[in-house]
């Protein structure tokens, strides 16, 4: 099969069946990120960037040169994930927080509030969380309130860490939020910047999530959205039972719209919406 793509495609470099199945086992071993057949046309569109970078003429090469050098492999990883994001992302579960577990943490007189946000790639939505934090009028002061953002591509997470976006990124935003975004002096025309204010809360962290975590939590808010998509079912609920250990107790585990806790329904009360509470 070796070369049989590239000979169909007319590729630019050498890419065969072998190439991609190397590159599935790369990723996932590194990542957990499961890669079907039908990723084979993407994979090598976002690989044959790196190619051209380095100078390589076929993927063999380039798959070499991948497992040699710590600094490429980091590139690898970050040109195969897929970042896709938005703020106000499925809105109805920003809605919960400020109509249900807000006004309960506020309740409890609870002031060390943790929340983490799970593959958080670019960083809108940890921004989301603090911005309807934020808005929350009548919270009582003195809290300590911290959201942890991580994610395993490194690029993803220097641009959260500078919070600079594109004009046309603040179009789900609505008009009352739009005062968190500015033109600072390292905006072009067309960027804005959150505000440091929001900033304040967010730690911005490289995380792999198939790796040792360093933080003891407990979280009151973990949201994993549109990441446990890329693995395989053992590897999600292997995921989902390390994010029940770190919730406090009725903790709140929100999930993207397609995803689900598998084997681990006992463990959570279904709200609906894929927005879950600990049991226990
Ligand atoms: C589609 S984005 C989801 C962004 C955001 N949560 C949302 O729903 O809008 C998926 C993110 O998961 C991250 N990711 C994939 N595998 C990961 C891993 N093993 N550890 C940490 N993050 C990972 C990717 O880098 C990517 O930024």
């Amino acid at each position: 099969m070796t070369g049989v793509l590239t000979q169909e495609k007319h590729r630019e470099f050498d890419y065969s069946r072998n190439d991609f199945e190397k590159i599935v086992k790369i990723i996932y071993k590194v990542s957990g990120i499961s890669l079907s057949d039908r990723k084979e046309d993407m994979v090598y569109s976002r690989l044959a960037r790196r190619l051209r970078r380095v100078g390589k003429t076929c993927f063999e090469d380039y798959l070499n040169f991948v497992i040699e050098n710590n600094d490429e492999q980091k590139a690898f990883v970050n040109a195969l994930t897929t970042n896709l994001t938005h703020f106000f992302r499925e809105e109805h579960h920003f809605d919960y927080l400020e109509e249900v577990l807000f006004p309960e943490i506020f309740a409890k007189h609870q002031k060390r509030i943790r929340f983490w946000s799970a593959g958080c790639s670019t960083g809108e939505e940890p921004y989301t969380l603090a911005m309807v934090w934020e808005h929350f009028r009548n919270r009582p002061g003195g809290f300590d309130f911290k959201i942890l953002a991580t994610d395993l591509d490194t690029n993803v997470i220097e641009t959260g860490r500078q919070g600079i976006y594109g004009i046309d990124k603040l179009r789900p935003v609505a008009e009352e939020y739009l005062t968190w975004f500015s033109q600072s002096s390292e905006c072009s025309v067309n960027q804005r910047q959150v505000a440091d204010q929001l900033k304040q809360y967010i730690h911005f962290k490289q995380l792999n999530l198939m790796q040792d975590w360093p933080m003891n939590g407990p979280f009151q808010l973990i949201i994993c959205r549109n990441v446990l998509i890329y693995f395989d079912r053992p590897t999600q609920e292997k995921l989902i039972k390390r994010y029940y250990d770190l919730l406090e107790p009725n903790g709140c585990l929100i999930l993207g719209h397609s995803e689900s806790l598998g084997g681990n329904k006992g463990l959570f009360e279904n709200l609906g919406k894929t927005i879950f509470r600990k049991i226990g």
